[in-house]
This record gives structure tokens, sequence and C-alpha cells, in this order.
């Protein structure tokens, strides 16, 4: 550690910041359209653009109407999104989830062709697509860690096979990183890295996901797989598990109740980190913006410039959009 010893009034930290030319040269953090990744929910149905009544700015596409959406990302000099399906047909296993006609599957048979520039992660998980609400097989209401990996594998090969540049499992299965770099090499897609949800909290904030992607658990909570709040250093060893198992990247969600999380896995590991700015973050600010009691604008840069100081690489954010539209005026 530095030590400073005071040596006032020789020391006056405020010199630096008189004015915004030399703020700026001081400055040690920025936000930039680089760190980026738009999350966008597809459903089923035709000609629909929806918006999610708790997320306001927020849409759910038809799958005729994604690419659309995702061209004014890329104009607007976003380069990666990152994709949720809601499926017509739920089941018990979640079908959907492997097939070639599934929605994502579609998706992005259409975003390649459409918006081939585009960076097309999707997220690997199952809750979206079971009659249950849970992420993964069910073997008497408990999620069977171990035959959910078998379906992890199938999901993510067909991801592969329809077109996706990187999967992002966010199950929180034990050994699921492992068993998706397995099916993944031995399929001949050795080039697509893994994105892993590694620390994933069993939160509250998801709330208003979970009305958009209609994914909240029939019964229970996820709190047998996603980690207890609590709990700090059982992060670094789900990051360390998955670091093992081959994970490329890793990430941290939620991210703004848990920037001390972001900051030691940012200590602990080589692999870049991704913070995951959920939706209940988003909901929060949107809403105290919309009553005038905050400047939404200011107090969503600062929040998405609190994760990147405490080490995020990237930042998946639903306001993507309206950074990069910051950005682009110089704002
Ligand atoms: C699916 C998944 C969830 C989120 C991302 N992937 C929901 C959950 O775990 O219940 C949450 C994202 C958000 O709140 O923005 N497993
Ligand atoms: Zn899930």
């Amino acid at each position: 550690m530095v030590r400073v010893v005071s040596e006032f009034p020789k020391h006056r930290p405020r010199r630096l910041r008189r004015n915004e030319n030399i703020r700026s040269l001081v400055r040690e953090n920025h936000l930039t359209l680089d760190d980026l990744i738009y999350p966008i929910f597809i459903r089923y149905g035709e000609n629909m653009v929806e918006e999610v009544p708790s997320m306001p700015g927020v849409y759910r596409y038809s799958v005729d109407r994604v690419a659309d959406a995702v061209k004014e990302a890329r104009d607007l000099g976003i380069k990666a999104v990152i994709l949720f399906g809601i499926p017509e047909h739920k089941d018990e296993v979640g079908s959907d989830t492997w097939s070639d006609e599934g929605i994502i599957q579609r998706t992005l048979r259409v975003l390649k062709k459409e918006v081939p520039e585009m960076y097309l992660i999707t997220d690997v998980c199952f809750c979206e697509y079971t009659s249950h609400g849970h992420c993964g097989v069910l073997h008497d209401h408990e999620v069977d860690n171990d035959a959910t990996l078998e379906n992890l594998k199938k999901q993510v090969v067909s991801h592969a096979e329809n077109g996706a540049d990187m999967v992002a499992p966010s199950g929180m299965m034990d050994g699921m990183v492992r068993a998706i770099r397995e099916a993944l090499d031995s399929a001949g897609y050795t080039h697509i890295p893994i994105m892993a949800y590694s620390a994933k909290f069993a939160s509250a904030f998801y709330g208003p996901f979970r009305d958009a992607a209609e994914s909240a658990p029939s019964f229970g909570d996820r709190r047998s797989y996603q980690m207890d709040p609590a709990n700090s250093r059982e992060a670094l060893k789900e990051v360390l598990l998955d670091v093992q198992e081959g994970a490329d990247i890793v990430m941290v969600k939620p991210a703004l109740a848990y920037l001390d999380i972001i900051y030691k896995v940012k200590e602990h590991t080589l692999l870049p980190v991704c913070a995951y700015n959920v939706s209940g973050e988003y909901s929060m600010v949107k809403a105290a913006g919309k009553l005038g009691w905050i400047d939404e604008k200011k107090v969503m840069v600062e929040t998405l410039l609190s994760m990147k100081r405490a080490g995020a690489d990237m930042i998946i954010t639903y306001f993507a959009k309206e950074v990069a539209q910051m950005i682009n005026k110089g704002e």
C-alpha cells in the first residue's frame, strides 16, 4: 500500500478537479461501446414488438421482428447481444432448447443472415422452456444436476449448429462448464467460447426478467442451485472451478449489490470478467427516474461506471442502447 502523508497546504487534491480538461486527463475508468452486451428477448408469435411492463424501454420481439432491433443496436455501435427465448410450448424437460425449430435456433439463423456483423451470445438454461420453470430436469421436485448436464450438451451443440458465436450457461449446475466444453469440442466447435455465469446469486433483483421471460418457478425457488447472497468466498470457489473446467469468461450476477464480488473475482483470475446489470437494477433506476426522484441518465452512468471500477471488463445491460446513444453524442 502506498502511504500518503498529508502535507497540506502543499498537497491539494482539488487542483486536479478544477475543470473538465484536467478531470478527463486523470480519469481512471471509462464506459465505452466496447463494454456493452445488449440482452434481447424473443417470444413466439408473429409481427410482435411488445414492451415489458416492468422494464420500460425493453421489448419482446417475435422472430420476424428481431432483426430490426438488432440492426438498431449495430447502428449504435453495439457489438454483441445475448439472446433469451420464450417458446410457445413448454414441457417438463425444455426440449425447445435443442430443437432445430426452437425459438433461439430460428432467431440465430435470421440474425446470422440479416445482421452478420453482430456477435451472438446465447443464454443457455431451461427455466424459460420448462413447464415448472426450474433450470433443469426435475426429479422428485429437485433439479437433477447430472441429468440436466446431458440436456445442456444437446442445447449448446444445437446453438452452435445454428450460428451462436458464444454460449453462456446460466443454470448454476455443477460441472456444466466441463460438460459443455466437451460437447462443443466433440461436435467440432472448439472455437466457440463459454461465458460462464459462475457466481450467480439467488436474487430478488431478477423479478422483472422473470415477468419478461415467463420464467418464474411454478413452485419453490432457486436457492438449491443459485448462490446464497450472504457468501463471497463461495463465489471465488465457483469461479475457480469454472476456470478449471474451461470457461473463457466468468460472470458475476447481479452486479450492483455485488460489486465486492466483481472486485474479488477480478483479483483471483486472469480471465475477463463480465458483470450482469440485471433487470431489477434497471427497473429501479427507470422507476425512480419516472417519478422524478433521481436523474435517470446520471444514475445509469454512475452505476455502470461503478461496475467498471470494480473490475468488470464487459457489462450485460438493458441500458446498452441508451449508453451507446450518449457515447455517440459525446455526452
Ligand atoms: C435464466 C436467467 C435469469 C436471468 C438471466 N438468465 C433469471 C433467473 O435466474 O431466474 C436474470 C437476468 C435479469 O434479471 O436481468 N437462468
Ligand atoms: Zn434458468
